[in-house]
């Protein structure tokens, strides 16, 4: 029997996750959003694209939670995007309350689903899905760092004009203005980009994919990025699915690993059936250690803010 992908909210990030998913023969698909007719009618569209693309994923969308019954994992896309001038964290109330719905009514058709949490401001909305699903750490996770340090590979592969399959990279931190782009452990072909170019192009890119959300949603002028968070949700999903052990930067609940404390927060971590099996402990410099900890006080300062909303 094939394994079973729920995705909330069938708008942008959520239905490219469904057709990812569909279109890799990872899984079945339900896709569930409150708008009537959306993803039924998007479900709808992609099983008849399947022929052609080649796949016989079944997928179904509805208003109501019962399709997605006893799912493998979850991805939560569900909420509003930021559109430009807002930042990640002007979303904070909005996602909040509609993350804390969506998490309840997940739990109770799938009690057994790996969560893999989309929706802004993505740290915070970690928090909320946890809290509210009840759910043990290692099931419930943030999509942030895949997509991060995709934007810094495709960065480096462009300068340095080569393919985006040599480069690695790593971004570790809240996804946010703070996140923490690490060039000692970005590599090409394993040769790190610190012996490639100098340290101003380095700096560049760094900056560049510290506002590559910023970037693109000034591009659009009418949402935010869609087409690499839908694949960085599904990467994170197929290393679940397919049991890789994958060590991929994913948003985590730490418990004192790097010395930050019950805040959930982008680190390297490896991912398998049992979601988050463990959190890799890197060594860094200071410079690094204290980027991460001013980062760690932003999402910090995020949870705080939910607390107030109550
Ligand atoms: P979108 O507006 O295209 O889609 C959101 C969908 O959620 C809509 O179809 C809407 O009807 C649905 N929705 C709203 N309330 C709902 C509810 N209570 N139950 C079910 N569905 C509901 O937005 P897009 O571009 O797909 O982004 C979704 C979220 O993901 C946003 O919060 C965005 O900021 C975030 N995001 C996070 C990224 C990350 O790296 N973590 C990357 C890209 C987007
Ligand atoms: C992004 O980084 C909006 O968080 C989203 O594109």
């Amino acid at each position: 029997m094939r394994q079973k992908v729920t995705v909330v909210g069938a708008g942008n990030v959520g239905a490219t996750a469904a057709q990812r998913l569909a279109e890799k023969s990872l899984c079945d698909v339900a896709l569930v959003d409150i708008i009537e007719g959306v993803p039924q009618g998007k479900a709808l569209d992609l099983s008849e694209a399947a022929p052609i693309e080649k796949h016989d994923s079944h997928l179904a969308g509805a208003n109501s939670y019962e399709i997605s019954q006893g799912s493998d994992i979850v991805i939560i896309t569900a909420g509003i995007p930021r559109k430009p001038g807002m930042s990640r964290d002007d979303l904070i109330s909005t996602n909040a309350g509609i993350m804390k719905a969506v998490t309840r009514e997940v739990v109770r058709w799938s009690p057994d689903a790996i969560l893999i949490i989309v929706s802004n401001p993505l740290d915070a909305m970690c928090h909320v899905a946890l809290e509210a699903s009840g759910f043990p750490k290692n099931r419930v996770m943030g999509m942030a760092g895949v997509l991060d340090s995709a934007r810094f590979r495709a960065f480096i592969a462009m300068e340095l004009n080569v393919s985006v399959e040599n480069t690695h990279a790593f971004v570790l931190g809240g996804h946010g203005d703070t996140m923490v782009p690490l060039p000692r452990y970005s590599t090409v072909a394993g040769i790190p980009i610190t012996e490639l170019m100098p340290a101003e192009r380095i700096e560049a890119l760094v900056k560049r994919t510290a506002n590559g959300g910023a970037e693109i949603v000034g591009l659009l002028k009418t949402g935010s990025a869609f087409y690499a968070p839908a694949s960085a949700a599904v990467e994170m999903a197929e290393a679940i699915l397919k049991d890789r052990k994958k060590i991929l930067p994913c948003a985590a609940y730490l418990e004192g690993e790097y010395g930050i404390h019950d805040l959930f927060i982008g680190v390297p971590v490896k991912l398998g059936a049992g979601g988050i099996e463990s959190i890799i402990e890197i060594k860094l410099t200071d410079e690094e250690a204290a980027a991460l900890s001013r980062s760690a006080e932003a999402v910090a300062e995020l949870k705080q803010m939910l607390k107030t909303l109550g």
